[in-house]
This record gives C-alpha cells, structure tokens and sequence, in this order.
C-alpha cells in the first residue's frame, strides 16, 4: 500500500520512470503521468477505469510552454490565459504534433491548464508537461485530499512505481472552467472555479453558454455522485421537511458562504457515504458566481443513475 508523501524529488522520480503521481491542485487531485509518455498515459485509464475516448488535460509550468501544444492561439484565449493562469481555468484549442492521440482520444483539440499549486508547478517544471484526469475513480466524487485519492486508488497504484504528492486539502474544491475555443464564439463547457461572469468580464465579451442539461454528453463525465442518493432543494424549509421525512439523511448547504460550499461540496458527499447516509439533501445555491458549478455538479449527483 502507498502512503502519500510531501516529497516533489520522489514525484519527480517517478514521472521520470514513467508512473504516475497524483497531484494536487487548486481545484482537485489530479491523476499525472507524462504528457510525452504514451505507456503512462495509458495507464491513467487502466488505473480510473476510464473509458479510453475520454480526453485529459494537459498541465503546463505556464503560459510560455501554450504555443507547443496548441498549432492556433485565438486572441482571445490569449487575452484569458494571461489573466487567469496559473488558475482554474482549461482551455480547448487546436492540438499541435506533440499532443498524443492517447490523451485527446484522437480529437483534433486538445485541453490545457496552468495549475496553481506551489508543488505540482515544481514537478512540472522539473519534468514534464503532464496529463492528469482528477484521481477518482471513474463516475465517482473527485478527490480533494490526498486521503480521498488513497480510498479511491490505493489499491490500484503500484507502490513501487507511483506516488501521492501530498499537497494538504484543495482550496477550491471543484474542477476547472473548460472554455472550448474551437468553435467561434468560444463556449463555456463547464463551470467550475473561475465563475462564468469572471470568464466574460476578462474576455470583454459575451460567450455562448454550453453547460445546459441539452449538451450533448459523451465528452465530460457524467457524474459526480456518491453512492447514496441526492436529493435537491431550494430552501431551508425544504431542506428541513426533506431531512424529517427521511431518517438517517444529511443535509448539505452553506448557502451564504459559497467558496466554502465549493471547497467542501466533495469531501462532504464522500462523508456522507462513509458515515453510512441514507441520502443527502443538497441546498441548490443561487446560480451566481462559484454557485454556477455547485449546481452543476449537485444536478449531475443528483440525476438518475446509469
Ligand atoms: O480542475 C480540473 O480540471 C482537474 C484538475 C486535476 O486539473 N481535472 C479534471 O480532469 O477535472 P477530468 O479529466 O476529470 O475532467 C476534464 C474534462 C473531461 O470531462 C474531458 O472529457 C474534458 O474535460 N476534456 C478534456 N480535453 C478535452 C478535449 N480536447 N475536448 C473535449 N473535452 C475535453
Ligand atoms: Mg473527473
């Protein structure tokens, strides 16, 4: 069994031989492998149980390294990056020839990000670029702790070639904001840390907005879901009529506060499962600001099961 570890040298020792390391980030816990190395970016979906068209993100030291992934940089995904990065924000942009078919599932696009966290940018900039989906298993709650990647994939990495870069709890706590710059204008195709208002105000324009129920699925994973139901509601009350009803049930919602809702909406659900729920009730918040991918996120845990 792997016990995580805060040292960046045996992380770098291991993207070197060619394993995995799972990162930390702002947003969540990343599962990495090197970005030039197709055996170990197979073995992110044999490790996930990823499916093998899903395509990973590939994070970079900065925004310098954009123009060997990508073959066209939009202006506007220039103007965006240099605001937002190092930050939570993931671009889509035409792929170069250095971006392996392994990671783009053979799209003619590729994912990029700039994470912000002191000892993943270390062990990028010590290595490689690195292509990391979040370190759950697939369909589950993404990790936020170190300790929340063990559960899910401990039993799954190898001791002797991976590690867990402890990096102590993510301060944001949901995904990143994928911004697809392929098509014109550019789409919003998940809400995540940098708000969608945010997105708009930086790029001075108003983007079309994909991260309805109507969008086609089969690209972004899709659920985010403990084990136990989730039930949704809109108020107080309801929350407290739900919880009367339903013995053994956990209410979420710290609708004041919406970072703080954001930095522990997965670290809750994962307690919930873990102190055996019947179900959780989740107050929806307000579609505002981080509350875009709360709600998002909350939806999807919420929808009916494959
Ligand atoms: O905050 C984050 O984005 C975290 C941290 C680790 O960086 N990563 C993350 O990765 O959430 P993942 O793989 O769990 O979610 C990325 C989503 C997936 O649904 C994937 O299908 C989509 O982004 N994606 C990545 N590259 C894409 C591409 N070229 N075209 C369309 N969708 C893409
Ligand atoms: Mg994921």
């Amino acid at each position: 069994m792997l016990t995580p570890t805060t040292d960046v040298d045996r992380a770098v020792a291991a993207i070197e031989r060619g394993g995995l390391v799972a990162i930390p980030t702002e947003t969540v816990y990343g599962l990495a492998a090197d970005a030039t190395n197709p055996a170990a970016v197979r073995r992110i979906f044999e490790v996930k149980g990823r499916p093998a068209g899903h395509p990973l993100i590939v994070h970079l030291a900065d925004a310098a390294a954009l123009d060997d992934w990508t073959s066209d940089v939009p202006a506007g995904a220039r103007t965006l990056v240099a605001l937002a990065w190092p930050g939570p924000l993931t671009v889509l942009l035409p792929r170069s020839g250095l971006v392996l078919d392994e990671i783009t599932g053979g799209r003619a696009s590729v994912g990029l990000r700039v994470p912000a966290h002191p000892l993943t940018r270390e062990l990028i900039g010590r290595t490689h670029p690195l292509a990391a989906p979040s370190a759950n298993r697939f369909g589950s709650v993404s990790p936020t702790t170190a300790a929340h990647v063990l559960a899910d994939l401990g039993d799954r990495l190898d001791p002797d070639l991976d590690v867990i870069l402890d990096g102590g709890a993510c301060p944001i706590g949901v995904e990143s904001t994928i911004v697809d710059f392929c098509v014109d204008p550019p789409q919003i195709l998940r809400a995540g840390g940098v708000p969608p208002e945010q997105v708009e105000a930086l790029m001075g324009a108003d983007l079309a907005d994909a991260t309805g129920p109507s969008r086609a699925s089969g690209m972004l994973e899709s659920h985010y879901a403990p084990r136990c139901p989730v039930i949704l509601v809109d108020t107080q009350d309801e929350a407290d009529a739900a919880a009367r009803d339903r013995p053994g049930s956990v209410v979420l919602g710290v609708t004041d506060d919406i970072a703080q809702y954001a930095r522990t909406l997965y670290s809750s659900l994962r307690a919930a499962d873990d102190a055996g729920a019947s179900c959780v009730i989740a107050l929806l918040p307000p579609a505002a600001g981080l509350g875009h991918a709360v709600r998002d996120r909350l939806l999807k845990a919420a929808a009916p099961r494959r």
